[in-house]
């Protein structure tokens, strides 16, 4: 899990400095995450060292970071200050009706989501959030080792991987998009 964490944030770090190169007083600007966790309806044991991988990606990357369980940090005035917002292993139903306006307004403002693990395995009722998942999880075999095919190799978060790349991990089922 460790692993797919660093390779999605450094995609959304090559994002994130790609969309600011234009402007240079832009570029000196620190970008600032805010990871959210939840214990929801099941606790991800693996969330400290989610927490932690994705600190250490930031002093590395130099980018902050600011980690939460509070939901009531989902107000426009609040994620503002963000570009990005990781649902990092959240489970069940997470963020109100207040929360869901001001999440879905700082996506449309042309901001950045990363989802974890469960992240998959949130707001099963909120359409909205279905598509901008591109479809919530429904189940996972054993742990095992696949080979994935990469086949998009230019967009920025998989233009990295090998052609194929074999991996160990619990691979996922997901639901189409409602
Ligand atoms: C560059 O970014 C700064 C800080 O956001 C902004 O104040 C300034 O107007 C921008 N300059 C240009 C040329 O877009
Ligand atoms: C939030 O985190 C604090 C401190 O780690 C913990 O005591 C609390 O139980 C957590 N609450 C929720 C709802 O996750
Ligand atoms: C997965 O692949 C690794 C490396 O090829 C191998 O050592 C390991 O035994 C495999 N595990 C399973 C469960 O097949």
């Amino acid at each position: 899990m460790i692993t797919i964490i660093a390779e999605i944030l450094l995609g959304l770090r090559a994002t994130l400095h790609t969309s600011s190169a234009i402007n240079t007083s832009e570029a000196v600007k620190q970008h600032k995450l805010l990871v959210f966790t939840t214990i929801g309806s099941y606790y991800h044991e693996s969330i400290p060292f989610g927490i932690a991988a994705i600190e250490k990606l930031s002093r590395d990357n130099e980018f902050l970071v600011d980690a939460t369980n509070d939901s009531s940090l989902f107000t426009n005035n609040n994620l503002k200050q963000y570009s990005a917002v990781v649902f990092l292993s959240t489970t069940g139903d997470v963020l109100n009706d207040q929360e869901k306006n001001a999440f879905v307004r700082f996506i449309r403002s042309d901001k950045g989501f990363v989802g974890i693990h469960s992240a998959a395995d949130t707001e099963y009722g909120w359409s909205w959030y279905n598509k901008l998942l591109g479809g919530h999880f429904m189940s996972h075999p054993i742990q095992q080792n696949a080979t994935l095919n990469v086949i998009d190799r230019r967009f920025i978060v998989t233009k990295h991987f090998p052609k194929q790349w074999r991996r160990f991990d619990e691979w996922r089922s997901f639901q189409a998009t409602r």
